[in-house]
């Protein structure tokens, strides 16, 4: 069910009947304050000014030929031009009762399904997951699970970085571990960190050690076997790390997923090749690169795209070619979106408009960066642990899950040892990633354990104890599980209740067409803050209650009750029945 739709389809029809072009924007929306009713119509300002009429006049026009008989109690004209509607209670339960226990919860399903390739988690094997790969894990998990629950066919792609130089210089110094009598199988790829580090460090300060690391990556990607069995080791361990930090998150990314960088080293040459028979890219001391006069800076220069390094290597950019050739040519995306953080905007500019160049893009294949901010410390710089390193994803989450059982150990009493051990890790994990997806994507936030693990606010712990509630009332009137009763919807926080339930369609358009999972979680903290408000107003418990007054409040209940559980598993959040 979406109401909105529904009122912008009317519109239309009443648009048409006064003249005004089909494709006119209706611009409905829902109403920011109660005084402004449900839902305001605001298409007559743009629309009169087509004309070169009167707004408010064009206003009346429209509500002249404006049918909205059952569904709306008042609709009336405001301020310059503004519609706004006032839905009736009666039409809001008859469309709210059935999508109550219905599977899907009144969302319908999607009548096109798109085909949609996801890129997101993507880390660079060569390290450990950091706290720089949260935000695209999990707000790509998040838009992935929507598209999927409207019925899209998603593709994850997992472009994961395991071709890069700093290969070289760990296969260099694995090399010369081995050669100092250090067995292969034992060898301290535990800390993966810190074995980078060694590493890093030789690169830098060992005369030819450097060299010797370039060799090895130039070996590597020629395919040397033995290159490719030490290399392989390291990328064995480090998919074994980011599997662990996957579970733990509870996201969806599996082995299947992963399409490494080195997966495209066979297009690689072809399409480099192409690119220059075809002039798109030119040689430039030593180097193939493509000039881009459409991204040209102020002063005119062309952005420099390059496709191929003096001496033959490959870069990030070149596998971002053949990325869009795979996706869009071979697995037929209609849409690409890819989750990383905002420095990379640039690049993937570049990307799409020379692969479009270069027909590697098909036109209808829609190609979408979506970038995130920084996640900050509390001093409003980059998060670093205390001495100034990378924050380990994994020792992270485990800290989340630490604080939060010393949370959840002073508010629950009732709660066996194992209870207590299972809500820590759902309050935990859950409160770092409605943190993260709660705040708009693009901009920084500052990452606090404090606001995060509260009882109050809009925070994961706040969303899960709600659930707990809604399922302890019910628990508590004994609600039989095909219990089903006709809503009525009386008192004003019942309306808003029923109002903010049938709007969970609504907000999941609006967070799968901007990849936006934080809409998502304000529309949950609405949702959940409305009940509190509800419960106050409108017992279901005390002695006294009509019986009929009762059942539908329950109704109402078990709608919000499922509702939470399945907006907070689009998020990938847990909930459980007693906290
Ligand atoms: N591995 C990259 C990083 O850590 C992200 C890759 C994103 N996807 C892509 N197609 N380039 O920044």
């Amino acid at each position: 069910m979406n109401i909105k739709q529904l009122l912008s389809d009317k519109t239309q029809a009443a648009m048409i009947a006064v003249g005004l072009p089909a494709d006119t924007n209706t611009a409905v929306t829902q109403s920011t304050k109660v005084e402004f009713g449900d839902y305001q119509i605001n298409g007559a300002m743009a629309a009169a000014k087509l004309l070169k009429t009167n707004p408010r006049a064009l206003a009346q026009q429209l509500l002249d030929q404006l049918d909205l008989a059952d569904i709306a109690d008042k609709v009336e004209i405001a301020g310059p031009g503004f519609i706004n509607v006032t839905l009736n209670k009666d039409w809001l339960a008859a469309q709210l009762q059935p999508a109550l226990l219905d599977s899907r919860l009144g969302v319908s399903l999607n009548v096109k399904p798109q085909k949609v390739v996801v890129d997101y988690s993507a880390p660079n094997l060569a390290k450990e997951m950091h706290v720089g790969h949260l935000r695209s894990t999990i707000i790509g998990d998040a838009v992935v699970r929507a598209l999927e629950f409207w019925g899209d066919t998603v593709i994850r792609q997992n472009h994961m970085g395991d071709w890069g130089t700093q290969f070289g210089m760990l296969i260099g110094h694995l090399e010369d571990k081995i050669a100092a009598g250090v067995d292969l199988e034992t060898v301290a790829l535990a800390d993966l960190e810190d074995f980078y580090r060694e590493a890093k460090k030789r690169f830098d300060d060992e005369t030819g050690f450097a060299d010797k690391s370039r060799d090895y990556v130039v070996k590597l990607q020629g395919g040397d076997e033995h290159c490719q069995k030490l290399w392989q080791l390291f990328i064995d361990t480090s998919i074994k790390h980011s599997d662990e930090v996957y579970r733990t998150l509870n996201v969806t990314l599996g082995h299947e997923h992963i399409k490494p960088e080195s997966a495209y080293n066979p297009m690689l040459q072809p399409i480099v090749d192409s690119l220059k028979a075809t002039g798109i890219a030119v040689e430039d001391q030593g180097a193939l690169v493509v000039f881009l006069h459409e991204l040209a800076d102020k002063e005119g220069n062309p952005s420099p795209f390059i496709i191929q390094k003096t001496g033959g290597g490959f870069l990030y950019a070149t596998t971002d070619l053949a990325a869009c050739k795979y996706r869009s040519l071979e697995l037929g995306a209609d849409r690409i979106i890819i989750f990383t953080d905002a420095r990379q905007a640039l690049h993937f500019k570049q990307v799409e408009v020379v692969a479009r160049k270069a027909g590697l893009l098909r036109s209808m294949t829609s190609y979408e960066h979506c970038p995130f901010g920084t996640m900050m410390g509390e001093d409003g710089k980059p998060f670093k642990t205390r001495t100034g390193g990378t924050v380990k994803l994994a020792e992270l989450l485990e800290e989340a899950v630490v604080r939060a059982k010393a949370v959840v150990e002073q508010k629950s009493t009732e709660l066996s040892a194992d209870e207590i051990a299972e809500v820590a890790r759902k309050v935990g994990i859950g409160a770092v990633k409605f943190a993260d997806l709660s705040k708009n994507r693009t901009s920084d936030y500052i990452f606090s354990w404090d606001s995060m693990l509260s009882f109050e606010g809009a925070t994961a712990p706040y969303l899960q104890y709600a659930y707990t509630r809604v399922r302890s009332i019910l628990r508590r009137a004994d609600v039989a599980a095909d219990f089903n009763a006709p809503l009525i919807l009386v008192e004003a926080q019942e309306k808003q209740l029923a109002l903010k339930t049938l709007q969970f369609e609504e907000t999941l358009q609006q967070v799968m067409k901007d990849a936006q999972p934080n809409l998502l979680c304000n529309y949950l903290y609405e949702l959940a803050s409305l009940y509190m408000t509800f419960y106050e107003a409108c017992p279901m418990l005390k002695e006294g209650i009509e019986p009929k007054v009762r059942d539908s409040r329950l109704m109402l209940s078990i709608g919000v009750s499922r509702l939470l559980a399945q907006g907070l598993d689009l998020l990938g959040i847990e909930v459980m029945e007693r906290m």
